[in-house]
């Protein structure tokens, strides 16, 4: 990668869209590019990791996809079942082990009790045996909403008896309490918008958005957006 790495981010969002529109070009069915979708994540992720990102959280599914045909959804649940499943297998076998000898570890954002209870406690598990690791931090958005987030959260200061809230507290009752804001936010398959997506957190994001459709979105790509961000300024409302 020919980019200055001192001037990554340390913290990268994929919204990763265009899965649709991939397969229906091909005349197949949807789901076809969730899978390829699925495989595509792994792949970036695993290059996120070896070119030394810390934080990658990813948009799976948002408070807003329950409106899709429930054979879409169940597909959608289901790949997330594999991936988890997956990773958990990678996490018992001794031989492999490739969850610690990697530190990767799996963290999640959204509201958990509305997605298929197996799922749910598959998650749960995986979330605590890799508690631990913190050379990275896969940070998988399921039932997300960035409103939902932001409402989940001013609920539990609410409970915890806060009569006057700061920034700082909000920021610490998010899904995303112990993960920094997002530097980045990739969006791929050419719109241009944040479909709910870490609402709170990406105040100073930046933003990079293309037409490349997910399951298309290879190192290469990420690559140029990559370079493309360690030349812009971030200003944070300073003067340079
Ligand atoms: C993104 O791809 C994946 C999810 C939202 C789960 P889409 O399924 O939204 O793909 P398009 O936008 O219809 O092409
Ligand atoms: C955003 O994509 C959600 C995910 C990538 C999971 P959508 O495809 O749901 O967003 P809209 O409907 O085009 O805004
Ligand atoms: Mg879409």
């Amino acid at each position: 990668m020919k980019v200055d790495k001192n001037r990554l981010p340390i913290h990268i969002g994929f919204i990763m869209d265009g899965n649709g529109r991939w397969a229906t070009k091909r005349g197949m069915p949807r789901k076809f590019g969730h899978k390829r979708g699925a495989d595509v994540l792994e792949k970036i992720v695993d290059y996120c990791f070896n070119i030394g990102i810390k934080y990658v959280s990813v948009f799976a599914f948002s408070t807003e996809n329950w409106k899709r045909p429930k054979e879409e959804v169940d597909y959608i649940f289901n790949l997330l079942r594999d991936y988890i499943r997956k990773q958990n297998e990678k996490n018992t076998n001794q031989r492999q082990k490739e969850i610690e000898q990697k530190n990767i570890q799996i963290h999640t954002m959204g509201d958990l009790t509305k997605i298929p209870k197996d799922l749910y406690d598959e998650i749960l598990k995986i979330k605590t045996e890799t508690n631990d690791c913190d050379k990275f931090v896969l940070n998988i958005a399921m039932n997300y909403g960035g409103r939902d987030d932001i409402v989940y959260a001013v609920n539990k200061l609410l409970k915890a008896n806060k009569k006057e809230i700061n920034e700082r507290d909000i920021s610490s009752a998010l899904y995303t309490a112990d993960i920094p804001d997002p530097d980045f936010i990739i969006r791929t398959a050419g719109d241009v918008r944040l479909s709910n997506f870490m609402l709170y957190q990406s105040a100073y994001a930046e933003l990079y958005f293309t037409k490349t459709l997910w399951p298309d979105f290879k190192p290469k790509h990420l690559d140029k957006a990559l370079k493309n961000y360690t030349k812009r300024n971030r200003k944070f409302g300073n003067v340079n």
